[in-house]
């Protein structure tokens, strides 16, 4: 059916930057040869002719994690050695692979849970999901991150399906994280600064005695842009 009258409609909104496939497709130029003649090298363009954000792959497997990102977690990764990464949102799961390899590259021993609540568009084939764990489940339901509590640290925890993020946030502070964990905010800061700035400046602002932005990461690229946030000493009582 494909008409208006069909059963229902995706809600777009889901797939913002994404595209609507989850799978990697090497690129192909458009309007102009791969091999371009040398003959011409002055007129040659100096643009790719592609958006390139879908082009970000690791081993095949569509990653949304912009280079100036990866360069930032690589290193966040080597200083902090952590035990456990958690990403809510898995899409097609090509980070998750990329920090659990980066990781056992780097000699760690980590375990990389994804959460999503929808896995069907996860494209990571069964035998590589050693260290790997997917749950389907949705970040509206703060129950979801109950069989967290018993992980490893050092811990980065990851909001990357950005829904209910400063109620998991508390969750996170009061539940989990411990001194030196990380609270990861990507893609969103600058949205919510442009279109809510009050309410953003009230909602981290009330989080002063418990994480501190980390200023290292926080500038390190457009998708980390102020929201890498770290956990304080806890207060004595
Ligand atoms: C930006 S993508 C994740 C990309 C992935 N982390 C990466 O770097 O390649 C966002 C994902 O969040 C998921 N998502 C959105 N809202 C959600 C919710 N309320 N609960 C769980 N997952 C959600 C979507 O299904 C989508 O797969």
């Amino acid at each position: 059916m494909d008409d208006y009258s069909r059963a229902d409609f995706l809600d777009l909104n889901m797939f913002r930057g994404l595209g609507e496939d989850p799978v990697y497709h090497p690129p192909v130029l458009t309007g102009r040869p791969r091999d371009w003649p040398l003959d011409q090298w002055a007129d040659a363009p100096r643009d790719l002719g592609f958006p390139d954000f879908a082009r970000y792959q690791w081993r095949g497997l569509r990653m949304l994690k912009d280079p100036e990102t990866q360069a930032a977690y690589h290193d966040l990764l080597w200083e902090l050695r952590p035990r456990t990464i958690v990403e809510l949102g898995v899409y097609s799961g090509g980070s998750l692979v990329w920090f659990r390899d980066l990781t056992r590259l780097m000699g760690i021993d980590c375990e990389v849970i994804g959460i999503d609540r929808d896995l069907s568009r996860c494209q990571i084939p069964p035998a590589e999901r050693s260290n790997i764990s997917l749950h389907e489940a949705d970040c509206a339901a703060l129950e979801t991150f109950e069989p967290l509590r018993g992980a490893a640290h050092p811990l980065i925890f990851i909001d990357d399906a950005h829904s209910n993020t400063f109620n998991i946030m508390k969750w996170a502070v009061d539940q989990l994280l411990e001194e030196g964990d990380y609270f990861v905010i990507e893609d969103m800061i600058p949205y919510w600064h442009r279109y809510s700035p009050k309410l953003l400046v009230e909602y981290l602002a009330a989080f002063r005695d418990v994480l501190t932005m980390d200023m290292v990461y926080a500038n390190a690229g457009p998708q980390l842009e102020r929201g890498v946030f770290r956990r304080s000493p806890k207060k004595e009582q």
